[in-house]
């Protein structure tokens, strides 16, 4: 089953340790509100900055997290960690550190931040870096369109200053990007893209 393995995926061998303890039983739930063809969820994915203030349901952060935790990452050694921020003031400082964007203090506000002390590769530190920035990025992707597939909407914020948000953090992992989630005030249609004859570049 879909849900219990995603679930399962992040807690496996946690049992006691459940970072989001479940208040509702999710896979019941899940079939009713799941978009499951990738296609369209990415087709209808549209960034959002006004946000109901109502919070996202805990099982369906964690299947966001767990969606996360699927990315492909240099080496399989996952060098990004993910800062779910709750507490207010936190939240307040971000704000500040991503250019005064006021939808940074979304319902979930989660940054997602390099860290290539876990990428146990033997390359130049600069490849290694660059491998991290990729990890946070990838993972940050996989949770927004897995976040969309729950009608659950996003901003990806890139325009960080990354001094402030490691201060306002306490870490000393660089920011790669934060995603802001919550359920829109109201649903946006698609942007259009470009055409793919002016994308692809055949050589
Ligand atoms: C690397 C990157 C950085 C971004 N930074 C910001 C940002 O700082 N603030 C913001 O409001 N949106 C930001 N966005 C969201 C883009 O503005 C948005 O994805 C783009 O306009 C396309 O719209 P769509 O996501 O609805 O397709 C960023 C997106 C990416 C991928």
């Amino acid at each position: 089953m879909y849900p219990s393995d995603i679930f399962s995926r992040m807690y496996s061998g946690e049992e006691e340790s459940k970072v989001y303890p479940k208040k509702e039983e999710a896979p019941s739930e899940v079939d009713d509100v799941l978009q499951t063809n990738l296609f369209n969820v990415m087709l209808n994915r549209r960034s959002q900055r006004n946000f109901e203030d109502r919070d996202v349901e805990d099982w369906k952060l964690e299947m966001i997290f767990a969606a996360a935790d699927t990315a492909p990452t240099a080496g399989g050694f996952q060098g990004f960690e993910i800062y779910h921020v709750k507490n207010a003031d936190i939240k307040a400082k971000l704000v500040q550190a991503a250019n005064n964007q006021p939808y940074v203090s979304a319902p979930v506000t989660l940054v997602f931040c390099m860290n290539p002390s876990r990428v146990r590769m033997n390359f130049p530190l600069n490849i290694i870096k660059k491998f991290s920035v990729q990890d946070a990025t990838l993972a940050a992707a996989y949770a927004q369109l897995a976040a969309h597939a729950l009608g659950v909407s996003s901003v990806w914020i890139g325009m960080i200053d990354e001094q402030k948000a490691m201060q306002a953090l306490g870490t000393d992992l660089v920011p790669a990007c934060i995603l802001c989630l919550g359920y829109p005030k109201k649903m946006l249609q698609a942007k259009p893209k470009r055409n793919l004859s002016e994308l692809i570049h055949e050589i």
